[in-house]
């Protein structure tokens, strides 16, 4: 039988070959008998055509409709110079068919198996099949496979080892919520689905695997986002006897080598680096964007003897207050300034004062404001100039909690970046954020919490720190941030046991509550552990910025709704009685007869 041919392959240089193709019809157009057809598979669109002096072949293919699978056998033939289409690799030429099966047929597809569909996205996942039809599905599920490969071909160069990790484990503590697993050998007993590697990463550091890698399906049962999926994809890495730099340059190389591959263009390196506290200073955010400037100004010291209190007290108790100076701003309308001052109130601002900079030579004239009265000419004048304001500005001011101010200022520095086009055609900003603090405070409960996990490393010189004062104390964690989307994150580990029960216990966990949980890591400690590092990238999340698509769903095959679920599948659904039985488990409220 006559050797199959992709459908978007077929050129010019073939032709007069009689070729095979295989794929689903997209359309069917009949020109005054002669039938066209577009036959289409995942390397394009093809056409061909059916005369009607072969007329077995011309009733079926004026049979087939939308989606039926066909196989056609013709000679390539030049498609006559007013039917060239330049839009299609395929343009140039048509299959003139000598034979036609049809290998299965279709049900009307319920939307346009094309790009131009407007189908809603919970009809779409319905029928994910059909969806992952389209040809801009089709792309971003071939990108991921390209740019996956191209991840493994670089770790496999760099001599790391590609190892599998348990999914049905004891819970590792990354910050979500577990998915969990009932045992059905132990009752009342659950594995947990690994939120990351992190453990057993760790663990075959110290089994002396040297240097690790697996793309790794992770799971966290957390609020979804855009950029958030329960169940997503992981490069993963580990790697013995390293610093910072090291691991850093290794994953310069290894996001290098995705990049290429799936952009085509060569990266930068190294990156910038900023730190954690520039960060937050300068742009509010541990994730920033960088392509654009707009940054923060911080006036908190200025303000602590004026009399307008929402300045006043976060000046004088611990709490910030910022400027966002944007050039050119002043003309924005009141009904602009209301939706940002409704925007920042997402993020718990109470409000958001604003001076229009009209003429900053005339003080306090020049300036149109709702709080201009509350603050002296003197305290104007020196906002003014710690701010460069010009005429023409716009300063916008965050004041209150730190968090709050940071959250506010620093998404709505994004959000104008993007309304004053400040932002596309900007390029890429790959950066590197580094010197985290080890913790932060919980609020709620009272203790300080990992900011990255309890396994990374402080600097040894902020150490003796730890008991005394934990929320000054830095970490050896860095995370790559592309376009101000964390895309990885890792640290140096902490590699000895006792440095790890200090930190669990300035986590505020108890010995004993530390080895119930973790105690197969410090005991693995303590058996010669090697220094050691890694990271981990989010797949998903790089690739849905390769391909600028709205959200992760978009480069993921099957993905799971907002809600967590399946409406392809229906899952999560009901499991029956037996299955409750078996497990040891009782529904709640709801009776059932166990006998
Ligand atoms: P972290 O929790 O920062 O680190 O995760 C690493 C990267 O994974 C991606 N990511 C996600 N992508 C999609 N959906 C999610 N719900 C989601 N959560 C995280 C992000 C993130 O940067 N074990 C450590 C790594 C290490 O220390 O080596 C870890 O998991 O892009
Ligand atoms: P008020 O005195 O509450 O009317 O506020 C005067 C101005 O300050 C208004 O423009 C408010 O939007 C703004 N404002 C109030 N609280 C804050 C805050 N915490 N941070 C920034 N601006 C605020």
């Amino acid at each position: 039988m006559l050797e199959r041919t992709n459908c978007g392959v077929i050129r010019t240089s073939q032709l007069g070959q009689k070729v095979r193709v295989n794929g689903w019809v997209q359309t069917n157009r009949d020109h005054g008998g002669v039938i066209f057809l577009d036959v289409r598979d995942r390397t394009g669109i093809v056409q061909i055509v059916a005369h009607p002096d072969t007329a077995e072949i011309h009733a079926l293919a004026h049979s087939l409709r939308q989606q039926d699978v066909v196989e056609a056998i013709g000679e390539v033939i030049a498609r006559i110079p007013e039917t060239i289409n330049a839009k299609l690799p395929t343009g140039e030429i048509e299959i003139k068919i000598t034979g036609l099966t049809v290998l299965n047929r279709s049900e009307t597809p319920p939307f346009s198996v094309d790009d131009d569909c407007n189908a809603g996205e919970q009809h779409r996942l319905e029928y994910r099949y059909l969806d992952l039809r389209r040809p801009m599905m089709q792309r971003n599920i071939m990108l991921r496979h390209k740019v996956s490969h191209a991840a493994r071909s670089y770790l496999d160069s760099q001599s790391f080892l590609d190892i599998e990790t348990p999914v049905l484990n004891k819970s590792t503590p990354e910050g979500a919520r577990d998915y969990l697993v009932p045992s059905r050998v132990y009752p009342g007993s659950f594995y947990a689905l690994p939120q990351s590697p992190q453990l057993f990463k760790q663990l075959l550091m110290v089994a002396g695997m040297d240097r690790y890698y697996q793309v790794a399906r992770c799971f966290r049962d957390e609020d979804l986002r855009a950029d958030r999926q329960p169940e997503f994809t992981q490069i993963d890495l580990e790697m013995s006897f390293v610093t910072q730099d090291d691991v850093m340059a290794q994953a310069e190389g290894l996001i290098a080598a995705m990049f290429e591959a799936g952009m085509g263009t060569k990266l930068e390196t190294p990156f910038p680096r900023i730190t954690y506290a520039e960060s937050m200073d300068k742009y509010g955010l541990d994730r920033p964007d960088m392509r654009f400037g707009l940054e923060h100004i911080n006036i908190t010291e200025s303000m602590r003897d004026v009399e307008f209190k929402v300045f006043r007290e976060p000046a004088t108790h611990g709490g910030l207050v910022k400027v966002l100076r944007v050039p050119g701003g002043s003309s924005l309308s009141r009904k602009e300034i209301d939706n940002y001052t409704n925007f920042v109130g997402i993020y718990g601002a109470k409000g958001l004062a604003w001076i229009k900079v009209n003429d900053v030579t005339s003080v306090p004239d020049g300036l149109q404001s709702p709080i201009v009265k509350f603050l002296p000419e003197d305290v104007l004048k020196g906002i003014l100039t710690q701010c460069d304001a010009q005429t023409g500005d716009i300063l916008f001011f965050g004041a209150g909690d730190k968090k709050v101010v940071n959250d506010s200022l620093g998404y709505l520095r994004v959000r104008i970046g993007h309304d004053l086009g400040l932002i596309e055609g900007k390029g890429h900003s790959m950066v590197w954020v580094v010197d985290f603090p080890m913790f932060e405070w919980n609020a709620d409960e009272k203790r300080p919490e990992s900011l990255h996990h309890p396994f990374t490393a402080p600097y040894p010189e902020d150490l003796p720190k730890l008991e005394s004062d934990p929320l000054n104390i830095r970490s050896q964690a860095y995370d790559v941030v592309w376009n101000g989307t964390e895309i990885g994150g890792g640290s140096i580990r902490i590699h000895d046991a006792e440095t790890q029960a200090r930190v669990l216990r300035a986590l505020n966990i108890s010995d004993e509550e530390a080895n119930e949980k973790f105690g197969f890591l410090l005991r693995a400690l303590k058996y010669g552990a090697p220094p050691h590092g890694g990271l981990a990238f989010g797949l998903d999340r790089i690739l849905s910025l390769m391909v600028g698509a709205e959200s992760i769903r978009d480069v993921i095959a099957f993905p799971k709704t907002q809600k967590a679920a399946d409406p392809m599948s229906d899952a999560p659904s009901e499991v029956d009685d037996r299955q409750w039985k078996e497990l040891g488990l009782r529904r709640r409220k709801t009776t059932i007869d166990l006998a």
